[in-house]
């Protein structure tokens, strides 16, 4: 059966994370989003691109390498496998991994930034002001707190050096057309408003090298100055796919990109860094999706916070599915949201103990007593069919337009009305025949259906439960949506009762 279908390609990433801090739930919650949106591309078949990676210069890493008696290269090629592993554990399917540090990145941010300079764009000039270190970025007075880093708390710093500028002035009528025609560029919404009067508030020139540090990229024009950080950074997601180097692949890959990033940084990436493609020539990034924040007990996870969570200690405790699903099923993308074990552990037995769990447990058992292990075709004309049919619509409307939560949510209402369709029936205490053939079929079509809506985020879950119920453990080759279809499980196969897919835990 041949369904015409044009390959889209879609380019996900991630922020590339400071090397420095080690990887807690926070970061989890950014890079597991955008694995799931990537699985999920992959599903409908796309051509998919997935990249994390490592901030790997700057002030902040040289001072930690002298402070710790080693060389910012040993220092960093020492940490960076802490996001590398944190990443294999929580099943990541990132294609590449990049650090800033690499050859190939040099290369790229000279290019870009080269090409800038020779456009016309970036000029020399002094700069004053203040600096806070642990965020790498320069404040106004008025933004700062009693003279302390509205982020961090802690004394910034006064600076006085001459410094390349990049002339982002340049930039406000583009940007403001840019957000004006390209509605979905910047979402949510509230983040496109918000980069727009930021914007119509009037734009500085902004400094974009050091020559107080020699941690970074050299600039290609002027070997006594280093790019600073941020600028070098945001070019990591044009280095992924051969800017300067390879134009065919950079041509397939870009603008085709979603920037995953936390909304402290949109200034940074629906500001500078659209202004800094057009200023190069390229086109802006075809969209940025802003997530909110995990928050504990109100404040940020972060390092300085000293409430961070590592993403290991949970999934060994909980299994690397719970801890996937509990990000993507809480915190809806753009929102802030509230991490706890009692909300980690709430979601754990309700959604995955009680209502998956359970199905695939009282189906397996029953097909075994009723059916000699053998599962039977769905019902055609079951309830389910209907339901199943809105479920995979909107599950497929929500993946697409990066709203797991919701996607998920979805999924879980066919979990539910297949588990009250068994208790009606009651199939564990009829005669075997047709009518227990026709409920447990539907049953075993619906964790079918389940097994492809809820593979993005739970992958491994998901796996188990075709293996199972006897099909093969990765979804494909036929391509979602339209593998979902209610009708789908063959019948006629072997189904395995096994352990507990997720045993209860205690509260
Ligand atoms: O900003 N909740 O790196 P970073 C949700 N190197 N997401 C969180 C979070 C939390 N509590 N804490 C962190 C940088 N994140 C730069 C980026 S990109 C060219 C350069 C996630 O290590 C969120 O995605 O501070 C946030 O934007 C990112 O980690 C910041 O990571
Ligand atoms: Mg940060």
């Amino acid at each position: 059966m041949g369904t015409l279908r044009a390959v889209a390609r879609y380019y996900v990433t991630t922020p590339i994370y400071y090397v420095n801090d080690a990887p807690h739930v926070g970061h989890a919650y950014a890079t597991v989003n955008a694995d799931a949106l990537a699985r999920w591309h992959r599903l409908v078949g796309d051509d998919v691109l997935f990249l994390t990676g490592t901030d790997e210069h700057g002030l902040k890493v040289a001072q930690a390498a002298a402070a710790n008696g080693t060389t910012p290269e040993e220092w960093t090629n020492r940490l960076a496998p802490r996001f590398q592993a944190a990443w294999a554990q929580l099943d990541v399917s990132n294609d590449d991994f990049i650090r800033t540090t690499e050859a190939r990145h040099h290369r790229a941010v000279q290019a870009f930034l080269g090409k800038i300079y020779d456009n016309g764009f970036i000029y020399l000039s002094t700069y004053k002001g203040w600096y806070c270190v642990a965020c790498e970025q320069y404040y106004a007075e008025s933004e700062l707190v009693e003279g302390n880093c509205p982020d961090h708390g802690r004394p910034a710093e006064w600076y006085e050096e001459e410094n390349y500028f990049f002339r982002l002035s340049a930039f406000q009528d583009d940007l403001l057309a840019w957000y004006d025609s390209e509605p979905s560029a910047v979402m949510p919404e509230s983040k496109r408003n918000e980069a727009s009067s930021f914007v119509k508030g009037g734009l500085q020139d902004i400094s974009i090298t050091r020559t107080s540090l020699e941690w970074g990229v050299q600039v290609p024009w002027d070997a006594g100055h280093v790019f600073y950080v941020w600028y070098d950074a945001l070019v990591n997601y044009l280095t992924a796919i051969g800017y300067g180097e390879d134009p065919e692949r950079f041509a397939a890959w870009w603008p085709a990109v979603h920037h995953l990033i936390g909304k402290e940084i949109t200034r940074f990436h629906c500001v500078w860094w659209p202004a800094m493609c057009m200023a190069a020539g390229i086109d802006p990034p075809s969209q940025v999706l802003v997530h909110g924040w995990l928050l504990v007990g109100g404040e940020k996870m972060s390092k300085s916070g000293l409430n961070q969570i590592s993403p290991g200690e949970l999934v060994d405790d909980f299994g690397v599915d719970a801890v996937r699903y509990h990000l993507l099923r809480d915190t809806p993308l753009g929102s802030d949201g509230d991490f706890s074990y009692e909300g980690l552990t709430a979601r754990y037995n309700a959604d995955l103990a009680n209502n998956l769990g359970n199905l695939l447990a009282r189906v397996a058992t029953v097909v075994g007593s009723k059916c000699g292990g053998v599962g039977p075709a769905p019902d055609p004309s079951s309830r389910l069919a209907g339901i199943a049919d809105g479920v995979v619509a909107q599950a497929a409307r929500a993946w697409s337009e990066s709203q797991p939560h919701a996607a998920l949510e979805a999924a879980w209402r066919l979990i539910r009305e297949t588990n009250s369709e068994l208790e009606a029936a009651e199939p564990w205490k009829a005669i075997p025949g047709p009518e227990v053939d026709a409920v447990l079929g539907s049953a075993l079509e619906a964790l079918r259906i389940v097994s492809l809506l809820a593979f993005p985020a739970m992958p491994r879950a998901c796996s188990e439960i075709r293996a199972r119920i006897g099909l093969p453990p990765d979804p494909g080759p036929e391509l979602m949506p339209a593998s979902a279809a209610w009708g789908g499980y063959p019948g006629g196969l072997e189904v395995l009762k096994g352990p507990a897919l997720f045993p209860r835990r205690r509260v």
